[in-house]
């Protein structure tokens, strides 16, 4: 039986070579005090930050600059950007970065015009005003945050990664301008572009899936799977180029379903250890599909199958140096008891999305696999 389709994406996105010239001036439709938030390095050393400065004085635009999100961001990151937009009065962010930038801009929106602490609003539709426009410009191709209703930040409290939830955060317009990955880090860009893969595959698997979101999922997987050694390793523009649009279908895709237990596997990866938050999954997939295939999901693994070959990844990790094993990042066998741990944690959420929960036992068979 067909399942219901519902679709809703309340934001501007435009994709192609030169769409930040083209569409930033549209910002001033939206408001016109930005905040401009960017990561710590990339956005400057780049000269992409330089170049938005030059635009945003061309138009007479009076704007501020927040520099120096985390690359996994804290509560704290939210705090320091929500202060800098109170202080500058500001009606509008300009998130100029990766997913952490778009996360914590979209975080630190809602704290602006809402009087709570950051974790008073995790969760789904915990705040009452409308928390302040964001326009998302990528830096990175995978996050898909800029059309996504998440932002994903670490509460040092609860030792985790936490989601603020709503249709209202999703940025107002998203410029996605291939050309700003032409200075992107080799690594960088297979990390994240193996963290989009992992949302087109969680989203597949994910009970909130539809005809409509799987069209998305097939294409982006394709999308990704065809072109990422050559945009990763050659460096060819048009490959780039279809693995930034793989990212974004990805994240059409995730606004709907969310992700699956690999993310929520992840995050141990991530905050206790430091891998890099796209990495992380990319590690965890081939392993998790293995275990989900013998868990109950055998029919949609076999789907996923006619698409991709799950052993294939390895010889893809190879090629683009992502690595294959925990070994090779020297987390050896004493760590699987803590990140499975951690694991328990972290799927809380993502459970709801699948039919079918494990517990710490499992993790820790998956895990051990992953040596
Ligand atoms: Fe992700």
């Amino acid at each position: 039986m067909l399942r219901k389709i519902k679709f809703f994406l309340p934001a501007r996105v435009v994709f192609g070579r030169g769409s930040i010239e083209e569409f930033l001036p549209y910002v001033r439709s939206i408001g016109k005090k930005p905040l401009v938030t960017t990561g710590r390095r990339f956005a400057r050393e780049s000269g992409l930050l330089d170049t938005i400065c030059k635009l945003l004085k061309s138009l007479d635009i009076n704007f501020r600059i927040f520099e120096g999100v985390s690359p996994e961001p804290t509560v704290d990151d939210c705090i320091k950007v929500a202060n800098a937009g109170k202080n500058f009065n500001a009606d509008v962010i300009v998130a100029l970065g990766g997913g952490s930038v778009i996360d914590v801009s979209k975080a630190a929106a809602v704290l602006i015009r809402n009087p709570g602490d950051m974790q008073d609003y995790f969760g789904e539709e915990r705040f009452s005003s409308e928390p302040l426009p964001v326009v998302a410009i990528p830096t990175t191709c995978g996050s898909g945050s800029e059309v996504t209703r998440y932002a994903v930040i670490i509460d040092p409290q609860a030792n985790t990664k936490r989601t603020v939830s709503s249709e209202r955060i999703i940025p107002k317009l998203a410029i996605l301008d291939p050309l700003v990955l032409e200075t992107l880090p080799s690594s960088l860009m297979a990390g994240t572009a193996m963290d989009g893969l992992c949302h087109a595959i969680e989203g597949f698997l994910s009970n909130k899936a539809n005809h409509l979101t799987k069209i998305f999922s097939r294409e982006s997987i394709n999308l990704i799977m065809d072109n990422i050694i050559g945009a990763v390793t050659d460096r060819i523009f048009e490959k780039i180029e279809m693995v930034f649009l793989g990212s974004l279908y990805a994240g059409f895709v995730i606004n709907h379903t969310g992700t699956i237990f690999i993310h929520g596997m992840a995050y141990g990866l991530a905050i206790k250890y430091g891998i890099h938050h796209g990495t992380a999954n990319a590690l965890c997939l081939p392993y998790a599909l293995k275990f989900l295939k013998e868990h109950g999901y055998s029919n949609e693994i076999e789907e996923i199958e006619r698409i991709l070959e799950i052993d294939k990844l390895f010889d893809l990790y190879k090629k683009i140096g992502i690595p294959s094993n925990l070994n090779k990042i020297g987390i050896t066998k004493n760590d699987v008891f803590i990140l499975s741990e951690m694991a328990v944690k972290g799927c809380e959420r993502s459970f709801r999305n699948m039919k079918t929960t494990f517990d710490r036992d499992d993790f820790v068979k998956i895990f051990s696999s992953m040596l």
